[in-house]
């Protein structure tokens, strides 16, 4: 069955922008961020607070956040690995963060530097002072259907470090199928193992959609009872440390497919195509996502 109500996390300034080969000058991301804000996307992960030698796209993370217009109500979360990221964050004013670990121990070595255990001890302390400071943690587990480093990745690596991270306090945990490799039956399956444990109102699902399984992989998530799920506007994102990871879901295929199935979700999709359009338009591209293709067709027709 599906819910009533769908909240989309949009992370295409963050995952996306993140992907993409040159570096977006800093008034389009905020520009891009804006306009997502106001097509009633309840939540815009903005940026990173990583490292700027590893993704020089975001290094720009400080002015992003002085440079946006912030709607009251919609939430601005941001990514942040270890203590330096949270310092400049904290500095730039955010109010929500996202630390990422990884299911599988390759992934998190490429991704990180380190190992799952070393990873979580990187992250205790950021989760604990935000946490103490009042600020809301989101946790990534990345590689959950399956990793190109390692091969298969089993239920209970996804469960343990899930496990951990909502032990370290974290508020919600997103389930990232990283390079898009999962299948309905088997994302279906990982929801089922791992609401016996975790609190389903506190599961998202992250689905990128390399193998054009994205849409149907959410269906399965909401059918299991997840009703978060993270997307970009125009199927931008992708992983730099994860060989043959493409876009995320497009925001607009699942809004569509959302609102079309009688669950709400609270986007304009027009207004979201227009964004998607526009930003496609800033990085010389076209839109990647069916929904955005074809009513772009139908306007110019
Ligand atoms: P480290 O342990 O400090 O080691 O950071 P390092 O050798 O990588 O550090 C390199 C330099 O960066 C050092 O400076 C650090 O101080 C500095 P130097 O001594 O050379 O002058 N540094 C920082 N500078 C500013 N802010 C920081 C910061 N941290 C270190 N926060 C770490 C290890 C993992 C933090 C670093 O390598 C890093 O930031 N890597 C980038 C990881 C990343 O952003 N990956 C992509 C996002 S994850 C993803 O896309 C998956 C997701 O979408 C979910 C899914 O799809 O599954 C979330
Ligand atoms: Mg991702």
């Amino acid at each position: 069955m599906l819910p009533a109500e769908v909240t989309i996390v949009e992370v295409g300034p963050r995952d996306g922008l993140q992907n993409e080969p040159g570096v977006v000058p800093t008034d389009v991301k905020v520009g891009f961020i804006d306009r997502l804000a106001r097509t009633g996307l309840p939540v815009v992960e903005a940026t990173s607070f990583v490292s700027p030698k590893w993704v020089p796209q975001l290094a720009d993370a400080a002015e992003v956040l002085a440079g946006i217009d912030p709607v009251a109500g919609v939430r601005y979360p941001v990514l942040v690995p270890n203590e330096k990221g949270l310092d400049r964050a904290l500095e730039a004013g955010v109010e929500e963060i996202a630390v990422f670990a990884a299911a599988s121990e390759a992934f998190s070595e490429r991704n990180l530097g380190r190992g799952i255990d070393a990873s979580l001890e990187m992250f205790a302390p950021v989760i604990h002072r935000a946490k103490a400071d009042g600020l809301r943690v989101r946790g990534y587990v990345s590689m959950v259907c399956g990793c190109p480093y390692q091969g298969d990745v089993p239920v209970d690596d996804v469960r343990a470090v899930t496990t951990a991270l909502l032990e370290l306090g974290c508020d919600e945990i997103s389930l990232g199928d990283t390079i898009g490799v999962g299948t309905p039956g088997q994302v279906h399956g990982l929801v089922e193992a791992l609401a016996e444990d975790a609190d389903l109102d506190r599961l998202a699902v992250h689905l990128h959609d390399t193998y054009g399984q994205g849409l149907a992989n959410c269906f399965a998530a909401f059918d299991a009872g997840v009703h978060i799920a993270d997307t970009s506007a125009g199927g931008l994102g992708g992983c730099p440390y994860a060989k043959g990871a493409t876009g995320n879901l497009a925001t607009e295929d699942l809004v569509y497919a959302l609102e079309g199935s009688g669950v709400r979700t609270g986007v304009d999709l027009e207004a979201l195509i227009d964004t998607t359009a526009w930003m496609a338009d800033r990085l010389g591209q076209e839109p990647r996502s069916g929904v955005a293709r074809a009513v772009l067709a139908k306007r110019a027709d």
